[in-house]
Parts: structure tokens; C-alpha cells; sequence
């Protein structure tokens, strides 16, 4: 049996006739910039995660540069961040000309490690970006008052947390993109709300912080020729507006079954060989799954074997950012992120997408179980 990582055209299949009449409306209105598509799926957004900006941009890393942008974030600052996420997390303050400060993951969660932030706050942070890795919320409150002891910004990096909630001791429980003074979300074609290209978006309830980011994102415009300063090009196009405002009114549906294919291979991989299931705690968050993510000393050979059974699954990620060729310039050694520089060894992705069926989570479960019993 095949089994894709990611199974992106059943997903177009089964709303094929949707998605098709929204991009033959916009090739019909040449409407390919902007507009009203996008205009629709900003709001729509904004309502689902119950915030009050959104602003579609060009991709999520482009939303994160024009957050930091947006806060005044850029030479001499120090900005927080995750040692275990996707390069577009540091890549963004690297852009805005301020310096990555890595801090090492937590070892049951995977998210940032918050009794590790502290020590490395100097007097340039600025901020800290908090990336709900995999889907699963990472600890805001906790961050939140780090971020209040010491004058931080708190950026929100959900690329990969599509209506991920996370409860916390004074609002109870709320959508990731609610936590942070501004917050970001990618909706690159692989992730929970995926577009059929590339696309991001800023969120904020912040009136004034929403004004620049859509400024900075569109040229710094106040109209069409007048720039109050300088921004870049990073829009959302009409066909991204239009798939996604289509997708969008799934996205509940999808994130359920995520939910029930994520429960399904934790019952039954758990206690398998070695393997650590992922860890979430239900009173604090609900994860959407972008990723299931596990754990196991024979992480190689098992990626091996399950390729060889035609299962693609994956790392997330390979090299932890501290440890990239990218970030040797800032000193760190592996040694300094010990969890981190472990897991980048032993972590593994299965498949999980809402498509994905019980009898192909069987095949899965029992590849797996085979593998361990050799
Ligand atoms: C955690 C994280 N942050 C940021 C990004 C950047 O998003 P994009 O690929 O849309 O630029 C991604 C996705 O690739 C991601 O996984």
C-alpha cells in the first residue's frame, strides 16, 4: 500500500467543484491582486480565529518579517526563538536586521522550553516568538509573563496551528493568533488551511499594528501613490484569496478528523518498541495536528523500513536551526540545546492529513509494529 505524507489532491477531489468556480470568477473579474476574494477571506479568517485583523500577505515568512517590521524590530535588537521550528522563524529577524538568540525545546512538547527563555533575555531583546510547532499551542501564559517582566513583544508563529486553542488562566480558552501582540499564519499548500501556492497572513486585535503591517505588506501605501514609508510587496493574490475563502469553511471539519486520526495512532503506537508518543496537556491545549510527531532511538532505520512499505513519512525537522551551517556565525554549539540537538535524531513524522483512512492508519500502526518485532 502507497501512502502519501500529505494527500492534497483527494483533498481538491472532494471539493473540486468549489474551488474551480471561485478561480473562474476571479480569472473572469482579472481580479489578481487583492480584491474582493481576499477581502472575504481576510474576514473570514478573522472571524474563525475570532480576532480582529487579518491581513493577507504573500507567505508566512514574509508575515513574520512584516510583524517584526511592523513592531520596529531591527538592528541592535535581540529577538527569542524557538531552536526547534522551520528556518522561516529566525530567517524573518536575520531579514529585519536584528539577531536570532535560540532557545532550546521542551522535551515533552517539542515548543519552546519557557524555563530556559529568562537566561537568555539581554537588555537588546526585544521580543519573543512563540511557535505553535506541529499544531500544538506552546505555552503562552507562561510566555506572556516573561514577556511582561522584562518589556518583551510576544509574536505568535502559527504557520503550523490553523485553530489550534490554548487555555489560558485569565481569557480561558482562545485560538492561537489571540495570545501575542501580533501573530502569523502561513498557508503554504501543505499546511492545515493550505492555499494552492503561496500565502500567509498577520493577525492582531491591535488597530494600530494592523494598520502598518497592511501598510508595509502593500509599499507603505496610504493610496495608490502615496507612501508614507517604505514598505515591500508581499499581497495576497485573488486565487489564493479564493481557495482559501472555499477552504475555510472545511477547515472545522478537516481539524476533527486530524484529531481523530491523531487519537487513533496514539492508542495504538502507543508502547510500541520504544516509541514516545506525542505528549499534549488536554486541560491547556487542543492541537490541530499539522504534524504527529514521534519519537524512537531507531529513527533511521524505521524511516527506512516504512519507506520500503511505501509509507512517507518525514523529519521535522533533520538539523536543529542552532545547528544549521546558516547560524554557525552566532557561536552556539549543539551542546548548547541539548534536547533540541538529541531529538533531531530520534524525531519522525507520519502521515496524518484529514483523508487519511482508518485502513490506511492500520497499515501504518502495523508497519510500524512489524518493524519493532524484526
Ligand atoms: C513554523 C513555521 N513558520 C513559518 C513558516 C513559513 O511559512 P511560508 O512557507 O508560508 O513562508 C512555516 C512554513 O513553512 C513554518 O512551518
Amino acid at each position: 500500500m502507497n501512502i502519501p505524507f500529505v494527500d492534497l489532491k483527494s483533498q481538491y477531489h472532494s471539493i473540486k467543484e468549489e474551488v474551480d468556480r471561485a478561480v473562474f470568477d476571479i480569472l473572469e473579474n482579472t481580479a489578481f491582486i487583492k480584491g474582493k476574494a481576499v477581502e472575504d477571506f481576510e474576514k473570514g479568517f478573522a472571524a474563525a480565529i475570532d480576532v480582529k485583523h487579518c491581513i493577507g500577505v504573500g507567505n508566512g515568512t514574509d508575515a513574520l518579517m512584516i510583524a517584526l517590521k511592523t513592531l520596529n524590530i531591527g538592528p541592535g535588537d535581540e529577538v527569542i526563538v524557538p531552536a526547534n521550528s522551520f528556518i522561516a522563524s529566525s530567517e524573518a529577524v536575520t531579514a529585519v536586521g536584528a539577531r536570532v538568540v535560540f532557545v532550546d525545546n521542551h522535551p515533552d512538547t517539542y515548543n519552546i522550553d519557557v524555563t530556559k527563555i529568562e537566561q537568555a533575555v539581554t537588555d537588546k531583546t526585544k521580543a519573543i516568538i512563540a511557535v505553535h510547532l506541529y499544531g500544538q499551542p506552546a505555552d503562552m501564559d507562561a510566555t506572556l509573563a516573561i514577556a511582561g517582566r522584562h518589556n518583551l513583544y510576544v509574536i505568535e508563529d502559527s504557520a503550523q496551528g490553523h485553530l489550534a486553542e490554548y487555555y489560558s488562566k485569565n481569557g480561558g480558552w482562545k485560538m492561537t493568533g489571540n495570545f501575542g501582540h501580533i501573530a502569523t499564519f502561513s498557508f503554504y499548500p501543505g499546511k492545515n488551511l493550505g492555499a494552492y501556492g503561496d500565502a500567509g497572513a498577520v493577525v492582531t486585535n491591535n488597530d494600530e499594528y494592523a494598520k502598518k503591517a497592511r501598510m508595509y505588506a502593500n509599499h507603505g501605501r496610504i493610496s495608490k501613490y502615496d507612501h508614507e514609508f517604505e514598505g515591500i510587496n508581499s499581497r495576497m493574490d485573488g486565487l489564493q484569496g479564493a481557495v482559501l475563502g472555499v477552504k475555510l469553511k472545511y477547515l472545522p471539519e478537516w481539524t476533527e478528523k486530524r484529531r481523530a486520526a491523531a487519537d487513533y495512532y496514539s492508542k495504538h503506537l502507543k508502547g510500541v518498541g520504544d516509541i514516545t508518543i506525542p505528549f499534549f496537556d488536554k486541560q491547556k491545549v487542543k492541537p490541530v495536528w499539522h504534524l504527529f510527531v514521534v519519537r524512537t532511538k531507531k529513527r533511521d532505520a524505521l524511516l527506512e523500513h516504512l519507506k520500503e512499505q511505501g509509507i512517507s513519512a518525514g523529519i521535522h525537522y533533520p538539523i536543529a536551526l542552532p545547528n544549521l551551517q546558516a547560524y554557525r556565525y552566532l557561536g552556539g554549539r549543539a551542546s548548547d540545546f541539548p534536547v533540541a540537538s538529541a531529538y533531531q535524531n530520534q524525531i519522525l513524522s507520519l502521515p496524518v492529513y484529514p483523508e487519511i483512512t482508518r485502513e490506511q492508519q492500520d497499515y501504518v500502526v502495523n508497519t510500524v509494529k512489524a518493524f519493532f518485532l524484526k
